[in-house]
């Protein structure tokens, strides 16, 4: 089954606790929790305190996307406060392998990710520490940005690479998914997908959830 994972980034902040109730009841698989430092981004989000207050009331996956500089800085706090996929930048870190392994030893699952300029070919020599793959298909920074078509020639490079490895590690794609795309970005080979926007700029976001699981639910499982 693919999964649905909202991103809390376009809830409404004073309500978050509410919306993950929601979502989960409605099927989402994971909450996509976005880490921002203002210096990897320009934007400002919010720490592990977050992620610790809000693990007291959902047993959602929590999926850590850290949008940070020096992210080997923070991998134990968000672990220890609850995080259970811990997905860095690749672009963020000269020593990607060894934060990988770091996240693992952690107890959690270790996810990498790539902005749009950043090619699949450099996760190769890594692909065995990976236990998610999120290709970024829009600028990370914020949300209700549009879908950069050449992704999904990049998911579907990610699915052959993991292949070809044959390695357990899911494919997760964030950035500018909506109701009208998300059939295709599934079928080029996405294991997850994010949304924000297009979840939580709706009047009803478990509504929109179901909406998600009625489309997802006609692709083939992988
Ligand atoms: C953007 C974040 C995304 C963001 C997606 O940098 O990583 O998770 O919330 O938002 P939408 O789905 O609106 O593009
Ligand atoms: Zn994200």
């Amino acid at each position: 089954m693919i999964k649905l994972a909202p991103s809390i980034l376009s809830a409404d902040f004073a309500c978050i606790k509410d919306d993950i109730a929601s979502i989960e009841r409605a099927g989402a698989a994971y909450v996509h929790i976005d880490v921002m430092d203002g210096r990897f981004v320009p934007n400002i989000t919010w720490g592990p305190k977050v992620v610790r207050d809000l693990r007291k009331h959902s047993s959602l996956t929590f999926d850590c996307h850290l949008m940070i500089v020096e992210p080997e800085r923070y991998v134990e706090q968000f672990v220890k406060a609850g995080a259970d996929i811990v997905t860095f930048h690749l672009e963020a870190t000269s020593h990607a392998q060894r934060l990988l392994a770091h996240i693992r030893s952690l107890g959690a699952k270790a996810g990498i990710s790539i902005c749009p300029q950043t090619p699949v070919s450099m996760l190769e020599d890594l692909i065995e520490d990976i236990d998610l793959i999120l290709v970024m298909s829009v600028n990370p920074g914020f949300g209700g940005q549009r879908f950069i078509p050449r992704a999904l020639e990049k998911i579907r490079q990610a699915r052959a690479l993991v292949e070809s490895a044959g390695v357990t590690c899911e494919i997760e794609v964030d950035g500018g998914i909506t109701l009208q795309n998300a059939r295709s970005v599934a079928d080029a080979g996405a294991d997850v997908l994010v949304a924000g926007s297009a979840i939580f700029d709706t009047t009803d976001c478990g509504e929109t959830v179901r909406e998600f699981r009625r489309v997802l639910d006609g692709v083939a499982a992988r």
